[in-house]
């Protein structure tokens, strides 16, 4: 087992390969950050150069030249018999000016009080980000926005701007349009399985400010929230940024191992899970996993966000339905995400939300956000109402499906052993593992050198010793010459790691 480098957990530290600055330049970055807001204190031990490396998976002479800068500029001491420790006199400021991740040179002499949950986030930035810009293979959780019916949706956004527009364009309920919460009732009962009624759905800017508006609502700092271990990086930003403590659970072929969750957090404020497919393993939550999850959830007054996030691509197996049909006790709150059938940009989602919980999400709503852009959720509407959205979906099922079993065919006959890819049930990304000692982060860095866009898998994990190397990659984005030619480079990148 790796040892353990007792600060990591604390200050999470992620790399990501595909960032403009070299990986020694983010570690260093990290523990400066960590050490300049106290989260590291004078003369609290770092781990040795050797197992950070380790734990990292990058080299040593990696950590050694990050190490090397802390203790140039005084952050750190090296001590005989102590290894390496965080110095007694902290430079208060680092008179350098910086560039920040939107390019601009910020002077640190500029006084910027932030809170608690901005510097958090400001510190875990260096996590691989979600990649803007046109997609390049094999970025996940984009779907074929290059063939979106765009000229029949300018028509229909066209048409209510000059049919509905005019009357709606005051302050509207914050809770959404009502027209589009009754479209999305009734799509999430047909094809869902989900039970409720129109005011129950509440219409968001995306499935991520969903989770900022409901940590809003259900969570006080240093309450504790279960994750799935591995799991999904945005909702947890969401949780944190509301001071929650997050407590990864682990998944096994049944999803979320509840028995663990209850013997080690038993009292958490609530769980987020992916139910219908684990996002990024992919497996689907068994029902006695599920039973057991809103038992515990009823014993311990917790909530459930169940994040359906991809859930209209299945393409083989049983239709799975929401968590939240089998709920009775008002427990599960289900979140919908439009940014896979749609496209990511138009930032629509909704809540479906207890009854109990309906009046409070809408009056935080109306002071969050006040309400989601209204001509979208009109043009919406019509597209669901008028049949658009499910042919969307059906066309693009086949197509995704189409890409899934082009992509596997290609990485079975470029990769053979050197990836074990899972074949999945539905989604619109696969996952790889890696052999030993294969570094994921190392893979993906070179190929985003040469033009790929590859999430590691060990990304996904927030505790250190748990992480297995892999490679989470899209599909149904990518044409069959992108998902050739980029199965051909990643080829060409593991074969020199191998060698
Ligand atoms: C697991 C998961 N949940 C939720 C979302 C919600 O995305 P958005 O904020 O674009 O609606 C995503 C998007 O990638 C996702 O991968």
């Amino acid at each position: 087992m790796p040892k353990r480098a007792a600060f990591l957990p604390q200050i999470g530290i992620t790399l990501d390969p595909g960032a403009p600055e070299s990986l020694q330049r983010q570690i260093y970055q990290w523990i400066r950050q960590a050490i300049l807001s106290g989260q590291l204190r004078a003369g609290q031990r770092l781990p040795s150069m050797r197992t950070l490396a380790s734990e990292l998976g990058v080299s040593r002479n990696t950590t050694s030249l990050a190490y090397a800068q802390l203790l140039a500029e005084g952050y750190v001491q090296s001590k005989v018999g102590q290894g390496t420790i965080v110095g007694p006199n902290i430079p208060e400021k680092d008179h350098s000016s910086a560039v920040s991740s939107s390019g601009l040179v910020m002077s640190e002499e500029a006084p910027t009080p932030l809170s608690h949950s901005a510097r958090r986030l400001r510190q875990k930035q260096d996590l691989p980000a979600r990649g803007t810009g046109a997609p390049r293979p094999f970025r996940a959780g984009v779907g074929a926005i290059d063939v979106f019916p765009y000229k029949l949706w300018g028509q229909i956004l066209a048409r209510r701007t000059r049919s509905t527009l005019p009357a709606v364009a005051d302050y509207q309920d914050p809770a959404g349009y009502r027209p589009l919460r009754e479209a999305i009732a009734t799509h999430l009962a047909l094809t869902r399985g989900v039970r409720c009624q129109p005011e129950q759905v509440i219409i968001v800017a995306g499935g991520q400010a969903g989770f900022e508006l409901l940590a809003q609502v259900l969570l006080d700092p240093n309450d504790l929230a279960w994750v799935e271990e591995p799991g999904y990086f945005g909702s947890h930003k969401a949780l944190e940024s509301a001071g929650a403590r997050l407590v990864p659970i682990p998944v096994s072929k049944d999803g979320l191992q509840v028995q663990v969750g209850r013997a080690h957090c038993p009292h958490a404020r609530l769980a987020v899970v992916t139910p219908s497919h684990q996002c990024p393993l992919g497996m689907v939550m068994s029902l006695r996993q599920r039973q057991a999850l809103l038992q515990w959830a009823e014993q311990a007054n917790a909530w459930i966000l169940e994040d359906d996030y991809d859930s209209e691509y299945r393409y083989s197996g049983r239709p799975i339905e929401a968590l939240q049909g089998l709920d009775n006790k008002g427990r599960v709150i289900y979140i919908g995400t439009l940014s896979k059938v749609m496209f990511p940009a138009l930032r629509l989602g909704y809540l479906v939300v207890p009854p109990q919980l309906v009046d409070i999400i809408t009056v935080v709503q109306r002071h969050f956000q006040r309400q989601v852009p209204i001509l979208e959720q009109l043009a919406l509407t019509d597209f669901l109402q008028e049949g658009h959205f499910a042919r969307h979906i059906r066309q693009m099922r086949t197509l995704y499906k189409l890409r899934r079993d082009r992509l596997v065919e290609a990485l079975g006959r470029e990769l053979g052993t050197s990836l074990h890819v899972r074949v999945p049930e539905a989604g619109l990304h696969l996952v790889g593992q890696l052999p030993a000692p294969l570094s994921d982060v190392q893979i993906a860095q070179e190929a985003g050198r040469r033009g790929l866009e590859l999430h590691p898998l060990s990304a996904c994990y927030l505790s250190p010793t748990e992480r297995q190397s892999g490679l989470v990659l899209g599909y149904a984005a990518y044409n069959e010459e992108e998902i050739q030619a980029g199965v051909h480079t990643l080829a060409d990148i593991v074969s020199h790691f191998k060698e």
